[in-house]
C-alpha cells in the first residue's frame, strides 16, 4: 500500500512543459551572449561573413552576400600570387574556393586618390544586383572593410576570351563555338539595352570582358563603367571611358553615348572572334593594321573570307555562314550611329529570323597613328589617341586634344 499522494497527469505535463521552456530560454540566452546578433542576421540572409550590410545593397541582400575579409582571405589562400588569374585596370583578380565548395573569382580593387576604384565598386554592385541574364557574369557578393573593396564573382572555368583568342594556349574554338559566343554576347547586350527593367550601356565591351564558362558560354563582365540610361534620351553626353580600339568614334570624339557605342564595340569584337586577331596590330603592314579598316577593304574587293581564321577553313565551316556574320559585324561599325542595327536586330540576323541582311557602307574607326586629320577637343582620358595601348580609360583624367576619325578609303 502506498502512503504518498500520486500527482495527476495534467499537473505532471504542466510541470514538464515549464521545465522544457525554462531550458530553451536558458539555452537561447547563452547563445545570444556567445553569438553576436549580426551573425544571426548573416545566417538568416545566407551571408557567410558577419559584417554590417552597407547601404548600397541593403535592398538586394537576399540574393547577395556580404563577405568578411577573413572569409575571402581564407578562400584565396591569403590572395596568394599563385591564385592570381590576371590583373585589370582596377586591380588583380584571384581564384578561390568558399567553405561550401563553390569556386569564386575575387577582384581586389585598388582605391586610388580619385576614388576611382570606389566608384567602379559601387557601380558594379548596383548594376549587377539589379539585373540577371545567362550571358552576364553573376556577382555572388562583395566585401567592403576599411580600405578593402572586393568583388566576388562566380568562377568562369575558361577565363576570358582574349586569353583564348590571343593567349599562349592550345585551345581552338571551332565555328560552332565561336558563333555561340557571338550570339551569346549579342543576347547579353540585347538584354542590357532593351529587355531589362533598366536601360544600360556597358561602355567597355571587349575580348577581356567576355568570360567563358565550362561549356564556352559567354558572360559579359565588368560593369564598373556601365551607365544607366534614361528611357527618353537618344544619347547622353558623357566623358569618355572605355578602350580605344573598340570605341565608337562619335563617343570618343564628341562624348555622345548611346547603346550604339556598345553595338560598335560588338562589331569590332565579332571581327576579332572570327579572324582571331586584335583590332589593332602595328606589327602588320600599314593597310592591315586596323581591323575594321582592313575588313572593309577586303569586303569591297569581295575577299572578306580571307580574313577568317585559316583554321576555320580546314574545319569545314561554311563560307556563307562566316561571311554573313562578317557582314553583320560591318553593319555594327557604320559611322553614323543611326545606321547601326539595334541589338535585337543583330540577334534576329544571327538567328536567320531576318531574311535579307543590308549591305554595309564604309565604317569609321579611330586611327592612333594618323592624328592629323581633325583637331577636336576631347573631354577625356588616360591615354592619348596617338599613343595608346588598348587598356581601359577612366572617366576622371583629362587628356590631349587631337584625334582623327578616319573613314576608310
Ligand atoms: N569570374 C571570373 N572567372 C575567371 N576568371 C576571371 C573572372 N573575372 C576575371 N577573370 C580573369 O581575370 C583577368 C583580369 O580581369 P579584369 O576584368 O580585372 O581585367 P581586364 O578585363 O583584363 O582589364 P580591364 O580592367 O580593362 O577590364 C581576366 O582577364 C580573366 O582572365
Ligand atoms: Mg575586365
Amino acid at each position: 500500500m502506498s502512503s504518498g499522494k500520486q500527482m495527476n497527469p495534467s499537473s505532471a505535463f504542466f510541470l514538464c512543459s515549464v521545465l522544457v521552456l525554462a531550458i530553451i530560454i536558458l539555452l537561447l540566452a547563452v547563445l545570444w551572449k556567445r553569438i553576436k546578433p549580426l551573425t544571426f542576421m548573416s545566417m538568416w540572409t545566407g551571408s557567410p561573413g558577419g559584417s554590417r550590410l552597407p547601404d548600397y545593397f541593403r535592398n538586394n541582400f537576399r540574393a547577395f552576400c556580404h563577405f568578411d575579409c577573413n572569409t575571402l582571405k581564407k578562400a584565396t589562400g591569403n590572395f596568394q600570387q599563385k591564385n592570381q588569374l590576371g590583373t585589370g585596370g582596377f586591380g588583380p583578380v584571384f581564384q578561390g574556393r568558399l567553405d561550401d565548395g563553390r569556386r569564386i573569382a575575387v577582384k581586389q580593387l585598388c582605391l586610388g586618390k580619385s576614388h576611382q576604384g570606389e566608384c567602379e565598386f559601387l557601380a558594379e554592385v548596383r548594376m549587377l544586383t539589379s539585373i540577371q541574364h545567362k550571358n552576364l557574369v553573376r556577382l555572388i557578393g562583395c566585401c567592403s572593410e576599411g580600405c578593402q573593396r572586393l568583388l566576388v564573382y562566380e568562377f568562369m572555368k575558361n577565363g576570358s576570351l582574349d586569353n583564348i583568342l590571343y593567349g599562349d594556349n592550345d585551345i581552338y574554338l571551332n565555328w560552332k563555338t565561336r558563333f555561340q559566343i557571338i550570339l551569346g554576347i549579342a543576347r547579353g547586350l540585347q538584354y542590357l539595352h532593351e529587355d531589362s527593367n533598366v536601360r544600360i550601356v556597358h561602355r567597355d565591351i571587349k575580348a577581356s570582358n567576355i568570360l567563358l564558362d565550362d561549356r564556352f558560354q559567354p558572360k559579359i563582365s565588368d560593369f564598373g563603367l556601365a551607365r544607366l540610361f534614361p528611357e527618353d534620351e537618344t544619347y547622353l553626353s558623357a566623358q569618355f571611358a572605355g578602350t580605344l580600339g573598340y570605341t565608337a568614334p562619335e563617343y570618343a570624339i564628341k562624348g555622345e553615348l548611346s547603346e550604339k557605342a556598345d553595338i560598335y564595340s560588338f562589331g569590332v569584337l565579332t571581327l576579332e572572334i572570327i579572324s582571331c586577331r586584335k583590332n589593332t596590330d602595328l606589327t602588320l603592314p600599314p593597310n592591315m593594321q586596323y581591323l575594321p579598316d582592313y575588313a572593309w577593304k577586303l569586303y569591297e574587293s569581295s575577299m572578306l573570307f580571307s580574313l577568317a581564321d585559316p583554321r576555320l577553313k580546314t574545319d569545314g565551316a561554311e563560307e556563307a555562314d562566316i561571311l554573313q556574320v562578317f557582314q553583320i559585324a560591318l553593319l555594327c561599325l557604320q559611322s553614323y550611329p543611326n545606321l547601326r542595327p539595334s541589338m535585337s536586330q543583330v540577334v534576329a540576323m544571327l538567328t536567320c529570323k531576318t531574311k535579307q541582311i543590308a549591305s554595309p557602307i564604309k565604317p569609321a574607326f579611330l586611327d592612333r597613328r594618323r592624328c592629323i586629320n581633325l583637331d577636336i577637343s576631347l573631354p577625356f582620358s588616360r591615354e592619348s589617341a596617338c599613343d595608346f595601348s588598348p587598356s581601359t580609360i577612366s572617366d576622371t583624367l583629362s587628356l590631349p586634344p587631337r584625334l582623327s576619325i578616319i573613314s576608310s578609303s
